[in-house]
């Protein structure tokens, strides 16, 4: 008999074709954002769930899921929403989706460095008036070809940021929990501390994972550490910069710009930041490509697949 399947979100047809052919599935076809109460109530006979990041499974929530859910298969790589300690607890396997999104969550990254320091809101809205005159002076930013970008989080995303970097001749700079291998590192020269790696950030780049660490890591502190006028970028998790800190060495100058994918509390966006210019601001796109979604889709059924198969799912996170 198929294992059952909660699928939480709309997926590409692909994946949901596929999924239909190995399980037997419980699609969302309205794409409806489901309350934990629903996702009770979908889920009571099911053997595993296919989530996303908009789901939060909290302790709450996983202590309440029917003992027949034997696996969260999660539609991305940050896991940030699900609490895997709590789930660890009842025997339930979380699973991510690593590496499949890295080219593009890094494309974008540079979109928001590119974006920051060559002021692309402000120009959107000068172009969109027609009014504006070319002057030598005009909506002057900041270049990023040959300076120094600090990755925080030298993970794989972090290095396939690097690696578009050097394109652009920047020397990259980086801070990690561990020092990578010289091969792995490519040159990149090792921080062991963030006050080091910050010094040298003409341009940062934010890559770690959202942790109890990383909570709140970029902040009034840890932004003085930056040299005169950097541009921040952030394609991580909202959680990992204090905005309030943030918004006023913006408003400040202190940090030149800003380019952010991700936010606090999201698809609720700080007020604060909507009213400033010197900041470039995406949806959550890190990994929004076709390709990138269909991949994710179908590693989260090989998750689960292999789960039900063997019990050893490739990326199990808990
Ligand atoms: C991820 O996979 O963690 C992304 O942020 C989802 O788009």
């Amino acid at each position: 008999m198929k294992k059952k399947i909660l699928v939480t979100r709309k997926l590409l047809k692909e994946n949901e074709d596929k999924l239909k052919e190995l399980f037997d599935v419980k699609l969302n076809q309205n794409d409806e954002l489901y309350s934990p109460e629903k996702i009770l109530e979908l889920s009571k006979d099911c053997d595993g769930i296919l989530s996303a990041i908009t789901d939060k499974f909290d302790e709450n929530l996983i202590n309440k899921l029917s003992p027949s859910v034997k696996i969260i298969a999660n539609f991305a790589v940050g896991f940030g929403n699900i609490d895997i300690q709590a789930a660890k607890k009842k025997n339930i396997i979380v699973t991510n989706t690593p590496e499949v999104l890295d080219d593009a969550t890094a494309d974008i990254t540079i979109l928001l460095l590119l974006g920051a320091s060559r002021k692309v809101l402000e120009a959107r809205r000068a172009a969109e008036k027609q009014d504006w005159t070319w002057s030598a002076n005009f909506l002057l930013g900041k270049q990023m070809s040959n300076k120094k970008l600090g990755i925080l989080g030298m993970g794989r995303i972090g290095r396939a940021v690097a690696k578009r970097a050097r394109g652009f001749g920047m020397e990259i700079h980086y801070h990690n929990r561990n020092q990578l291998s010289k091969e792995l590192e490519e040159g990149a020269i090792y921080h062991p501390s963030i006050k080091d790696l910050f010094k040298q950030s003409d341009f940062l780049s934010i890559n770690c994972p959202a942790t109890k660490e990383t909570n709140k890591l970029i902040n009034k502190e840890t932004i003085n550490y930056l040299p005169k006028n950097p541009v921040v970028a952030n394609a991580a998790r909202g959680d990992i910069i204090d905005d309030e800190a943030m918004i006023e060495a913006l408003k400040s100058k202190r940090v030149f710009a800003l380019g952010l994918d991700v936010y606090n509390g999201e698809p609720k966006i700080h007020p604060e930041y909507l009213k400033l210019d010197n900041i470039f601001l995406l949806p959550h796109l890190g990994s929004a490509t076709k390709r990138t979604r269909w991949d994710m889709g179908y590693r989260a059924t090989e998750n689960l697949e292999n789960f039900f198969k063997s019990g050893k799912p490739k990326d199990k996170v808990n």
